[in-house]
């Protein structure tokens, strides 16, 4: 059974590695070191939508495969996405 998280349950995990691609929430933490496009475009873009950059990178077969492995649930639709930016220290802060 799939699990479902609000936006801010998937922003509160950002430092865990947590992205959200077409209304599903994976746990990309175990993958990061392996990521051949590095483990920072993922971090720095963890705990939000990343739909718009995983598509545009045009990620083959094997990366939907290996994202499908990843997934720990789906979105809560009715819940609010927050709008997060990266501070000075590379953290993610909510814009308020
Ligand atoms: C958990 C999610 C992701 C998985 C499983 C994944 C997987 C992969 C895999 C297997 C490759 C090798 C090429 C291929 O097979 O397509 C790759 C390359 C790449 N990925 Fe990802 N990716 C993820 C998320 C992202 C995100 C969110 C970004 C950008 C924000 C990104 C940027 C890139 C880039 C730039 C490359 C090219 C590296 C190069 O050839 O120099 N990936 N990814």
């Amino acid at each position: 059974m799939s699990r479902i998280f609000t936006w801010q349950e998937v922003g509160q995990n950002a430092q865990n590695g947590w992205i959200v691609i077409n209304d599903s929430v994976y746990d990309s933490q175990g993958f990061l070191d392996s990521h051949p496009g590095g483990p920072a475009v993922i971090i720095n873009k963890a705990g939000k939508d990343v739909t718009r950059f995983f598509k545009d990178i045009g990620h083959s077969n094997k990366a939907h495969d290996i994202l499908k492995s990843l997934k720990i649930g789906e979105i809560d639709k009715n819940s609010k996405p927050d709008i997060w930016q990266v501070d000075q220290n590379q953290k993610l802060v909510a814009i308020t």
